[in-house]
């Protein structure tokens, strides 16, 4: 194994990890919208549910390293080049999150000042963290980027899918720094910061998966370089095609001009295809293959992947996009029930997928079976599923009686927190995400012990009598 795969082993640890953290934080945030007053005034909504967000783009980001480390190397057939700063800026960053986890928990709150952006939390959505960790989080992609252009460099190598990934690290990088704020006009600040969280999650990110999953299919299914290559650059020149101007289905209600909502209806409404073009991409490789391969639980989570990115970004999202539709749902637990079927679907997947590829090397094992990772993969699966419908029912209630019926008026909002309909969804939610929290369970012990019995049968050929 090349260091590179072993610091990629490190990076999936702390992600599966994480991902074990922001299950408890969301697990405790939904239980306290069924039981209002649990927890209250020890640990708000407002902090249980910045903890369950912020450690979901952490552990997302930490899965992404991971799999460009493990792939790298091979792709480029070298080790890859600066990777003791790279093992380094993995210490850093964990100590970092720990360090602003401890701070969310204990701290909590500052005063509108300085310090607190600097030292306690900067107070936007999914990158709350205080202003020494987000540079420290510069840092680390700095360095991540720099080991991958310099590994081409030295490698005199440069494939289709190393480039399009090279050209992605830019706006990664640079869309970061939008999240330190300096502007104090509530329009315009929002204005930037969609910047980030859309062309994050709805352009570079989508692209960096592409990547990855590209490579992880050549290596599932032996897929031809040709092929994935090709359908790549098509997904790509969809994705930023149709996910620019798609921006602008954030801008409809924030104090932007109103030619924001005919551009953003209608880009947005574009932005289902290129993830249409994946699944289709997906699925004809694995037929041509006959879904053979000796690593069934990376293909599994390969294929969720494909499907869960299509229907719960492309679809789900699809579904208020429309200006004239987005009127009634904006804002309530409707857009929720999307924002977890689409990171779930197009992000958690992909990187599940490459841990198990990972893994089958890494335990030099030749088949990846046994029965767990099929109990994981269905609870996790019909958790998640279970939640975006319970969630969907509740985002519907508050559409018709809070919008529709109520007018929009804060009373409309708090009589919708008690209707019926909103109540039922929350508390299936709850139970939902108890299943999703077993399947999680399931998936750590899977990953600790898959190929536990051929693992220690090899091991005792090896050793002399
Ligand atoms: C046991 C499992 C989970 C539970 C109980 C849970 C619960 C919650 C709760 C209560 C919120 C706050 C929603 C609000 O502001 O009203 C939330 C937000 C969020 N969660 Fe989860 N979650 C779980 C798993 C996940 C997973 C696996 C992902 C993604 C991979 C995810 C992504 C998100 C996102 C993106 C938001 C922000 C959504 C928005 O504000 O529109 N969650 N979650
Ligand atoms: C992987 C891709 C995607 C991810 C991870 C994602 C995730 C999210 C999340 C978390 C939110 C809530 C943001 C917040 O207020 O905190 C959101 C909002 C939204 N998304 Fe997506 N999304 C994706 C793709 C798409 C696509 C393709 C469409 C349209 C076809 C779409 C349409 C929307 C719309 C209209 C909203 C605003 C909802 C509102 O007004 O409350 N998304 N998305
Ligand atoms: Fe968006």
């Amino acid at each position: 194994m090349y260091r590179s795969q072993q610091l990629a082993l490190k990076y999936f640890i702390a992600a599966i990890a994480l991902f074990g953290i922001m299950i408890v934080f969301g697990l405790l945030a939904s239980a306290q919208y069924v039981h209002m007053g649990f927890l209250f005034q020890v640990l708000d909504f407002s902090i249980t549910k910045t903890l369950h967000i912020d450690t979901m783009i952490l552990w997302l980001l930490m899965g992404f390293m991971g799999c460009i480390y493990w792939f790298l190397p091979q792709e480029l057939e070298r080790d890859v080049e600066g990777i003791k700063l790279a093992e380094i800026m993995f210490y850093i960053l964990c100590t970092a999150i720990a360090t602003v986890a401890a701070v969310f928990i204990f701290v909590q709150y500052g005063g509108s000042n300085e310090f607190s952006m600097w030292f306690i939390n900067q107070g936007r959505k999914y990158v709350e963290a205080p202003r020494w960790a987000a540079i420290g989080i510069v840092l680390v992609v700095l360095v991540f980027s720099y080991n991958i252009v310099a590994t081409a460099i030295k490698a005199k190598k440069i494939t289709g899918i190393m480039g399009v990934l090279m050209i992605d690290l830019v706006p990664l990088f640079a869309l970061y720094l939008i999240a330190f704020p300096r502007i104090t006009n509530m329009s315009v600040d929002l204005f930037w910061w969609w910047w980030l969280v859309h062309l994050w999650v709805e352009g570079t990110w989508e692209v960096l998966i592409g990547c990855i999953m590209a490579l992880a299919l050549m290596q599932l299914l032996g897929t031809a370089r040709r092929i994935v290559e090709t359908w790549l650059y098509i997904e790509v020149a969809l994705v930023l095609g149709t996910g620019i101007l798609g921006l602008g289905h954030h801008y409809f209600w924030i104090g932007t001009p109103e030619y924001w909502l005919a551009i953003g209806g209608l880009f947005s409404a574009l932005e289902p295809l290129p993830l249409l073009g994946m699944v289709v991409h997906a699925v004809y490789d694995a037929g041509t293959h006959h879904m053979k391969t000796t690593n069934k639980p990376a293909l599994y989570w390969m294929m969720a992947e494909a499907f869960g990115n299509f229907l719960g970004a492309g679809v789900f999202g699809f579904m208020m996009t429309l200006p004239q539709i987005n009127l009634f749902s904006h804002g309530t637990q409707w857009t929720v029930s999307h924002g977890h079927f689409a990171f779930w679907g197009a992000y958690a997947c992909g990187v599940l997928s490459v841990v198990y590829v990972a893994l089958q090397k890494a335990r030099g094992l030749e088949e990846m079976n046994g029965i767990r990772w099929k109990w994981s993969f269905g609870l996790l699966n019909f958790g998640m599923i279970g939640m975006v419908g319970a969630l969907l029912i509740s985002g519907i209630a508050q559409a018709f009686y809070e919008r529709a019926i109520g007018g929009s008026t804060i009373q409309a909002f708090i009589d919708a927190q008690s209707n019926l309909w909103f109540l039922q969804g929350m508390n299936a939610r709850l139970v939902f995400g108890v299943l999703f929290a077993i399947g999680y369970a399931v998936l750590v012990y899977d990953l600790l012990t898959i190929g536990g019995k051929h693992r220690t049968k090899q091991a005792a050929v090896l050793r002399p009598a």
